[in-house]
């Protein structure tokens, strides 16, 4: 079993992974709604990511001995007034993100637990990736997103996005 309070840590990241799948799949119905399916394909990958992060770490917590206790899922709220609005909440959300899974590391430091760093390295890299590629999406968006060839451009760009599983995350 891990530390009590790595293990509620954790436990209280799954919620949050499986909240940021929510807020993604919020952006998507939003953009959806505004008849940009690319936009809405790209966060609906993005949502399917996240759940992949609460799965991985559900799968820790198990293969640890340690019981896995689910919180209720906030409602995502938030009020799109253009479309760069979600895209800045994207960025700021992946920051926060970033923020909680140091926080986690952290701890697992102190507590000399070398498996949960180990476990955890995954995220570190995989929270870089996300916080370049929600920077890139939001800079495009400025440079080209008020044009609306640039727009459909950028809409027929996110629209390839392809979803692949994150098998290459950590199973400790
Ligand atoms: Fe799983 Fe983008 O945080």
């Amino acid at each position: 079993m891990l530390n009590k309070k790595i293990a509620e840590m954790l436990n209280d990241q799954i919620n949050k992974e499986l909240y940021s799948a929510y807020l993604y799949l919020d952006i998507a119905n939003y953009f959806a709604d505004e008849g940009l399916d690319g936009f809405a394909h790209w966060y609906e990958i993005q949502a399917q990511e996240e759940r992949d992060h609460a799965f991985m770490m559900r799968r820790y917590l198990i293969n640890n001995g340690d019981r896995v206790v689910f919180k209720a899922i906030e409602k995502p709220d938030k009020e799109f007034g253009d479309h760069i609005a979600p895209l800045q909440v994207g960025y700021e959300h992946e920051n926060y993100v970033t923020s909680l899974i140091t926080a986690i590391y952290a701890e697992a430091f102190a507590q000399h637990d070398y498996r949960t760093m180990q476990f955890l390295d995954w995220f570190i890299k995989e929270q870089g990736e996300e916080e370049t590629n929600a920077d890139d999406l939001l800079k495009k968006m400025k440079l080209f997103g008020s044009d609306a060839k640039g727009l459909y451009a950028l809409n027929q760009e996110l629209g390839a996005r392809v979803y692949t599983p994150s098998a290459t995350g950590p199973a400790l």
